[in-house]
């Protein structure tokens, strides 16, 4: 029989890549839910959806994800990041179900040259940040939970950077970007894979409690923001020139990390995952964008 897994925030870019997955994955039956049908802040609609679902398993890719407004709704963004997991958190426990969570290199403050690893000192320099972290410490009071943090999302799905860029390449000749902060960035889709194969994991030996605990996932490699967008605008085949600028040219809400780039031994060599390269998983998406 199928295990039954509910997925939390199914209409953002990962959830979405997780729904797309699903289809063609045997073992495991996926309930999605967003918000419309199952507000993770309501502990009481959460309750209900374990009591009916008894999820083996529980993928949270709710969250509040605008980094720059959480500056100014942090109690928002610290109830959906934060209160909001402890709610799952609690409910996993009682019904014995595993929590995969997602996180995000924003926990760090950049001040590392060196990529960040699982164990490394956390010190979030924006709201969005401390909020994801507190999510992460209210989560890790249950056994089975796993954390995945992630960095530089984006997908063919939803609003993101990479649609973004495309849109402004159209309307502008110069576009500028950040030369100064360094990262790696990651296709939801491969992210999606890398989930399902945790799952499947789980699934096999779910009370293997030894790979519970914090991981890190992006795609191989590093850039700045300037690259990505030159490469975007590239594999795009526009004509748009993409200008180097630093960050204190292009002040935000949210302070920034300026090397957030993420150590991934642990996540390849637990799960014996192959991660693509940042630039190959761009030309999937963009082909992916191009064809509608
Ligand atoms: N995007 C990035 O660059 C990035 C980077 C690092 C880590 N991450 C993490 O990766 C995960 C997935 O991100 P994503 O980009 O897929 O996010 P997303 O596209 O913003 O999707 C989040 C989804 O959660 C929903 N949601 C918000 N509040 C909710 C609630 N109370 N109950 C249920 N659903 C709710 C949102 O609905 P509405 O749209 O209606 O609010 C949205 O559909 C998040 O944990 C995020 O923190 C993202």
């Amino acid at each position: 029989m199928a295990l039954p897994v509910l997925v939390t925030g199914s209409n953002g870019q990962l959830g979405n890549e997780i729904k797309k997955l699903s289809l063609t994955f045997n073992g495991l039956k996926f309930y999605f839910h967003d918000i419309d049908t199952l507000d993770i802040t309501r502990f009481d609609e959460l309750e209900k959806a374990f009591e009916s679902i008894k999820p083996f398993a529980v993928v949270n890719c709710a969250a509040y994800t605008a980094v720059d407004k959480a500056e100014s709704e942090s109690e928002k963004a610290f109830l959906i990041n934060a209160d909001a997991v402890s709610n799952i958190a609690h409910c996993a426990e009682k019904f014995g179900s595993w929590v995969l969570h997602i996180s995000t290199d924003y926990v760090f403050d950049g001040t590392h040259h060196l990529p960040y690893r699982e164990t490394d000192y956390t010190n979030p320099l924006s709201v969005y940040g401390k909020s994801k972290l507190a999510g992460e410490k209210l989560l890790s009071e249950i056994d089975k939970m796993i954390i995945v943090r992630t960095s530089w999302l984006y997908s063919t799905f939803g609003h993101n950077i990479v649609k973004t860029i495309r849109r402004l390449a159209l309307e502008k000749d110069t576009l500028s970007f950040v030369c100064d902060q360094i990262g790696s960035p990651t296709y939801a889709a491969d992210l999606a894979e890398a989930l399902m194969r945790i799952l499947s994991q789980i699934a096999t030996s779910p009370n293997d409690l030894s790979i519970a605990g914090i991981y890190h996932y992006a795609n191989e490699g590093i850039c700045s923001w300037y690259d990505f967008a030159c490469s975007t605008v590239e594999l795009s085949r526009l004509s748009c020139k993409v200008r180097p600028i630093e960050t204190h040219e292009y002040p935000t809400p949210a302070k920034r990390p300026s090397f957030s780039v993420l150590n991934k031994s642990k996540i390849k060599t637990t799960f014996g995952l192959e991660i693509p390269w940042w630039k190959d998983s761009l030309a999937k998406a963009i082909e992916m964008m191009n064809l509608g």
